[in-house]
């Protein structure tokens, strides 16, 4: 059976982390938030968490050097050699380059590039009732996706919190940024024929249905390859 080398791509908020959740166990892949892994770094007090802090708060891109080791050391410790499910990365023209390095270099390529889709407005209104797990994993809505108890994560127990960027002004520039910095990715992948997108204002489940048929579909064309 076919490798899946997977990107999940969207503005913030389009429901990448909710989709990540639901394939990582779909497929049984690793799975590299760069999101999640900023966070622990910097609730640890580690010397990424320490560089990626002013920036992660003002809702700016940190620098690719030090996102893009994060990312080189995960595939130099071989755990995704059999596939892999990356969920905001690449985010900057700079950072494709860096992953087509990684990927040529051991000979594979990406098998798709998921980009789910939702407008601005849908993003402020989702972010606003975010909370996460305080293990940084599991994410809900108070309104679209509540949890069973709430304030209590429904699979592993833990506390939900509300993300510090996610307050309103830090959203709007995190937006910003994606439109500026991110966006071009989708053109890029597209030119490449490795794009698939997906409507993110549909409920989490269609979307997990859309994306796990289009990836069944893939996989059967390259297996008969
Ligand atoms: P990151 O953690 O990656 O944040 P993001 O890309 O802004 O994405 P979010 O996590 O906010 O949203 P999401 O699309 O995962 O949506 P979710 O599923 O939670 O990055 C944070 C920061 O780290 C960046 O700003 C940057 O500073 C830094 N960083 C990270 N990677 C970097 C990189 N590569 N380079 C440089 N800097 C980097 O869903 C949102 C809400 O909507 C939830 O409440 C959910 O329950 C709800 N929801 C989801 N789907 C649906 C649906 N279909 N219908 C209704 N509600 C839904």
């Amino acid at each position: 059976m076919s490798q899946l080398n997977l990107v999940l791509l969207g503005p913030p908020g389009a429901g990448k982390g909710t989709q990540a959740d639901r394939l990582r166990k779909d497929f049984e892949l690793p799975y590299y938030s760069t999101g999640i892994i900023l966070r622990e770094a910097m609730a640890n007090g580690t010397e990424l968490g320490k560089k990626a802090k002013e920036y992660v708060e003002a809702g700016d891109l940190v620098p690719d050097d030090l996102i893009c080791d994060v990312i080189a050391e995960r595939f130099d410790s071989g755990e995704a050699d059999n596939g892999f499910l990356l969920d905001g990365f690449p985010r900057t023209v700079g950072q494709v380059e860096m992953l087509d390095g990684l990927l040529d270099s051991r000979g594979r390529e990406l098998t798709a590039v998921l980009l789910i889709e939702a407008p601005d407005d849908e993003v402020v209104r989702r972010l606003s009732g975010r909370r996460t797990c305080a293990k940084g994993q599991h994410v809900y809505h108070i309104e679209f996706d509540p949890p069973k108890h709430e304030g209590v994560c429904d699979q592993d127990g833990s506390r939900l919190i509300q993300r510090d960027d996610d307050k309103p002004e830090t959203v709007r520039n995190r937006l910003a940024v994606y439109h500026e910095q991110t966006a071009p990715l989708e053109k890029l992948y597209e030119k490449r024929s490795v794009l698939r997108r997906f409507d993110g204002t549909r409920t989490p489940d269609e979307v997990n249905d859309r994306i796990r048929a289009t990836l069944a579909t893939k996989r059967f064309e390259d297996d008969e390859q």
